[in-house]
């Protein structure tokens, strides 16, 4: 059973992922990690040496090469990376999958790391990619308000996951 969570930046994905890894005993994964140890840069460097396609199509290669062999891990993604290259159904078909849904005012009071988030240079572009994401985020199974501790969103989560094994 694999446990993936989505939903924009700064949402807790990585800080709540690691909390149910720490609960739980499911293997940590983040995908943002992943790309970068293969790349052997950052984040934001891939975006500024190679541009965004290539980070997307790094990240489809993770689902389609990584993801897709996991099985009891707890899974931290990107924020796009649902919302690319029918990444989300194949997410959906490996795992439980938590939008963890928080609204934009609340990311921005949280003290985020910008310059490790090329695409949250500009705030009024960050809004309209936040807005554009929604529909593709709330096709997950289920939705968590991420608008309190990563404690208490791993709660919620682990008291979600329905007993049937994916
Ligand atoms: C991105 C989110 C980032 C990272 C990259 C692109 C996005 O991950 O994958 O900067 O498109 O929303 P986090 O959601 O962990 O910040």
């Amino acid at each position: 059973m694999n446990i993936i969570l989505i939903g924009f930046m700064g949402c807790g994905k990585s800080s709540t992922a690691w909390k149910i890894h720490k609960q739980t005993g499911l293997r940590y994964i983040d995908t943002d990690r992943i790309i970068e140890k293969q790349e052997g840069m950052t984040i934001a460097e891939i975006f500024s040496k190679k541009g965004e396609k290539y980070f997307r199509n790094a990240e489809n290669m993770v689902v389609n090469r990584y993801l897709k062999f996991c099985s009891d891990c707890v899974i931290a993604t990107g924020g796009g990376l649902p919302c690319h290259s029918g990444n989300m159904e194949i997410l959906k078909n490996i795992g439980w999958v938590f939008y963890l849904q928080i609204p934009f005012d609340e990311i921005l009071k949280r003290a985020i790391n910008k310059t490790h988030r090329p695409l949250f240079q500009d705030e009024k572009k960050a809004k309209i990619l936040y807005l554009s994401r929604k529909e593709c985020y709330s096709k997950a199974h289920f939705k968590v308000n991420a608008n309190k501790s990563t404690d208490e969103i791993a709660k919620e989560i682990l008291s979600m996951i329905p007993t049937s094994r994916c």
